[in-house]
C-alpha cells in the first residue's frame, strides 16, 4: 500500500529541495527491488502505444533530471510509468554549479533550477543500468529506457559534437531511446546548437555514428531531440524544417529515427518575478510553463506532420494538463514538477486519463 504523498510532502517542503532531492534518490536506489519498494508501488495502467518502432506500456514517462545517474529505474518502473528518461549525462563526471541551484516557488507550483548537469559520468552511468532489473531481467521490466545526453561544461561549444558522440557511444547498448539535450539553460550557449546549420551539423554526425552502432549491434536505437519552450514561431519553423531535412523521406519519419521532446526548462519568468526566489537565474518549470509548452508542441507538430514522434513535457500538474498535451499534438508525456507537487498518484490518474484518448494514427 503507498503512503500517501500529503503525509510526507510538508516535511519535503520543509527541507532544503535538493537535500530531499538526494535523500529520495537514495532511499529509492536502496529500496527497489526489496519488499521496501511496495511503499510506492502502484499498478502499472495498461495503454499499449507504439511510437518509434518501441512498444509503449503506457503513454506517461519520467522526465530527465529527476535521476541524472539512472541509480532507481526499477523503482520509477513500480510507480507505473509506462517509460523512464534517465540523464542528463555528460561524458566525464561534473559537479555542476555551486549551491544553492534548486529553488520551490510553492505559490506557482513551480521550479527553478540551475544545476548545469551535475553528474557522475556515462561510465557510472551505465554501471547503474547494469544492475538494474530493467536489464538483467527484461521481461519482468515492460518499461522503455531513454538515455538523456548532454556535453561537458568545460568541453567549448564548437567541440560539443565530440561530447556528444562519446555520450552515444557510450550509452547506446543500453537505450530504448536516446535524448539529445541541446536546450538546457544551464549550460553556456548549449541553446546555440537549436539553430539550424549548427543543429543539421550536430544531428548528421549523430545519425552517422548511429548507423556504425546499429551496423555492430544490429539494432537501431531511435533520437530524440530535446528543445526549449523559448523559442520563437520562425525558430520553431527553422528547427522542424532541419529534422525534415535529415528524413527527407517521409517515410523515415515514420519509422521514427528522430523524434522531438518539447519541452525543456523555461528562461522567460515574468510570471514569478514577483515571488521569493523568482529572480533566482535558472529555468523555470511547473505550472508556469503549462501554456508556453502546449503552445509550443501545437507549433511543432503543425510543422512536423502528423506522424512526427513527439513527446510533450512542462507544466503537466494534473490529468487535464496531460489531455491538454495530447490534444496539442504530443503523442505521450513526461513529468518532473507535477511529480514534487502531487506525488507518484499523478502518475496514474495522468496514465488513467491518457487512456481515454484516442491513439493518434502515428506510424512506427
Ligand atoms: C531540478 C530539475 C533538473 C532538470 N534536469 C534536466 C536534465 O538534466 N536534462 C533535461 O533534459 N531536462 C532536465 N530538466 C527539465 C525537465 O526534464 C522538464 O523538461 C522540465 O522541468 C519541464 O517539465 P515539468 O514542468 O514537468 O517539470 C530538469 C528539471 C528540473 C526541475
Amino acid at each position: 500500500m503507498p503512503v500517501p504523498y500529503a503525509l510526507i510532502k510538508p516535511l519535503f517542503f520543509a527541507m532544503d529541495p535538493e537535500v530531499v532531492h538526494d535523500l529520495t534518490v537514495s532511499m529509492l536506489e536502496k529500496t527497489q527491488r526489496t519488499p521496501w519498494a511496495s511503499l510506492y508501488r502502484q499498478p502499472r495502467i495498461e495503454d499499449p502505444m507504439r511510437l518509434c518502432g518501441l512498444n509503449f506500456p503506457n503513454r506517461v514517462g519520467l522526465a530527465a533530471g529527476l535521476d541524472k545517474n539512472a541509480r532507481c529505474i526499477d523503482a520509477w518502473s513500480s510507480m507505473g510509468f509506462g517509460f523512464v528518461e534517465v540523464g542528463t549525462v555528460t561524458p566525464r563526471p561534473q559537479a555542476g554549479n555551486p549551491k544553492p541551484r534548486i529553488f520551490r516557488l510553492p505559490q506557482e507550483r513551480a521550479l527553478i533550477n540551475r544545476l548545469g548537469f551535475n553528474n557522475e559520468g556515462t561510465d557510472r552511468f551505465v554501471h547503474h543500468i547494469g544492475q538494474s532489473l530493467h536489464l538483467q531481467r527484461p521481461t519482468l521490466s515492460p518499461v522503455l529506457l531513454g538515455l538523456n545526453i548532454g556535453k561537458n561544461a568545460t568541453t567549448p561549444i564548437e567541440e560539443a559534437s565530440q561530447d556528444y558522440l562519446l555520450a552515444l557511444e557510450a550509452v547506446y547498448a543500453y537505450a530504448d531511446y536516446v535524448t539529445i539535450n541541446i536546450s538546457s539553460p544551464n549550460t553556456k550557449n548549449l541553446r546555440s546548437l537549436q539553430s539550424d546549420e549548427a543543429l543539421f551539423a550536430l544531428l548528421t554526425l549523430l545519425d552517422q555514428r548511429r548507423q556504425e552502432l546499429a551496423a555492430k549491434s544490429g539494432r537501431r536505437v531511435p533520437m530524440m531531440v530535446k528543445i526549449a519552450p523559448d523559442m520563437d514561431e520562425e525558430e520553431l519553423r527553422l528547427f522542424a524544417l532541419t529534422l525534415k531535412r535529415l528524413c527527407p523521406v517521409d517515410e523515415s519519419a515514420k519509422q521514427g529515427l528522430w523524434g522531438v521532446i518539447a519541452t525543456n526548462t523555461t528562461l522567460n519568468k515574468e510570471r514569478v518575478a514577483h515571488l521569493p526566489h523568482g529572480d533566482e537565474a535558472g529555468g523555470l518549470s511547473g505550472a508556469p510553463l503549462t501554456a508556453s509548452s502546449c503552445h509550443t508542441i501545437r507549433q511543432l507538430r503543425e510543422h512536423l506532420g502528423a506522424h512526427f514522434p513527439l513527446i510533450g513535457v512542462g507544466g503537466i500538474m494534473s490529468a487535464d494538463d496531460a489531455v491538454e498535451k495530447i490534444k496539442a499534438g504530443a503523442d505521450c508525456v513526461q513529468l518532473y514538477s507535477g511529480l514534487i507537487y502531487q506525488g507518484p498518484a499523478l502518475i496514474k490518474s495522468v496514465a488513467q486519463a491518457l487512456k481515454n484518448q484516442p491513439l493518434k494514427p502515428t506510424l512506427s
